[in-house]
């Protein structure tokens, strides 16, 4: 008598509960959801609109981050415009956008070349907020579905002089030095004239500064000529070099990076 009198109040209290959280879950995880971007809107206003905006839109205070003469060019690095959703540092296929492990190592690690700083002192969390509040500025993250990611396994033979002679028999063939010199120095006949999808002037990679982007890892030079920089006329060549000719590519770009 007892232990079923116990019983239906734990089945009614149970019953309670479920509707309870039916009704007050979305409010539960709106405000989770409202507190990562709370916390993501506040570090990129704190860490980043000083170069990308406050809306996103690369009009920060900081206008240009880099300037030089090159050739017969002023040459100038602005901040991305974060509302137009293209994105260079992908492990993802041209034209796609990037992960969130893609996006994690860019803002952590930050682009030297590029004088974005590395956000190496943000916890893992206030990134992976900013990250979700830097996806609200372009709609293409609520349209499209992520694509697969390419994978680098490096082959043990990459970096040899052997491997490195057909890298350098694929960058001839390939054309790569009509944008990146001969020698890799960035001064190719075409150099001059590449605009970016913004139609502002952009040098193509001057290997022997020895310093990517993206970063110098083989595995980082790899995805470069697998994915290709959108937004920037330096093409993906994932249809046209197979794995091990992207891999002898990689010995001869690290030779001409003196790594
Ligand atoms: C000192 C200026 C500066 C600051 C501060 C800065 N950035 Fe950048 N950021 C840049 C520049 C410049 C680029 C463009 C680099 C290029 O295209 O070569 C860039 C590019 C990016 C990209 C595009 C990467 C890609 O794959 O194309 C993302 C995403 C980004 N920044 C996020 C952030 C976030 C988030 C913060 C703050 C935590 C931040 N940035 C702080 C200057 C800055
Ligand atoms: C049409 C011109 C063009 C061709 C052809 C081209 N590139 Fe590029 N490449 C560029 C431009 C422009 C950049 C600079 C992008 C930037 O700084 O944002 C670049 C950047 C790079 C980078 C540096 C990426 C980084 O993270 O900083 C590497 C490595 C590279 N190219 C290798 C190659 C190789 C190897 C080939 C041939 C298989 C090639 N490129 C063909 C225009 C070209």
């Amino acid at each position: 008598m007892q232990s079923s009198v116990t019983r239906s109040i734990c089945t009614r209290a149970a019953g309670y509960l479920i509707i309870l959280s039916v009704l007050f879950w979305p409010q539960l995880s709106k405000t989770a959801y409202g507190a990562e971007m709370d916390i993501g809107k506040k570090v990129f206003e704190s860490r980043c609109a000083i170069c990308h905006g406050f809306k996103g839109d690369g009009n920060g205070v900081i206008g240009i981050v880099e300037k030089g003469v090159v050739g017969d060019k002023l040459w100038s690095v602005y901040p991305r415009d974060l509302t137009v959703g293209v994105f260079k540092f992908r492990s993802t296929p041209s034209g796609c956008l990037p992960t969130q492990a893609d996006l994690e190592h860019i803002v952590s690690q930050g682009i030297t070349r590029a004088a974005m700083p590395s956000h190496k002192d943000v916890s893992k969390a206030d990134v992976d907020a900013v990250i979700e509040y830097v996806k609200t500025f372009s709609t293409r993250w609520k349209e499209e579905t992520p694509c697969k990611p390419f994978t680098a396994a490096k082959p043990t033979w990459v970096g040899s002089a052997e491997s490195a002679k057909k890298g350098q028999e694929v960058f001839e063939k390939m054309k790569c030095w009509e944008c990146h010199g001969k020698e890799g120095k960035g001064d190719g006949p075409k150099s001059q004239d590449i605009k970016d999808d913004s139609g502002k002037p952009i040098l193509p990679f001057n290997f022997t500064t020895g310093e990517l982007k993206r970063g110098s890892t083989p595995e980082n030079v790899y995805m470069t000529f697998t994915t290709g920089l959108d937004g920037t006329g330096m093409p993906s060549y994932e249809d046209s070099l197979n794995e091990e000719q992207r891999w002898n590519l990689v010995s001869y770009t690290l030779k001409l990076m003196k790594k």
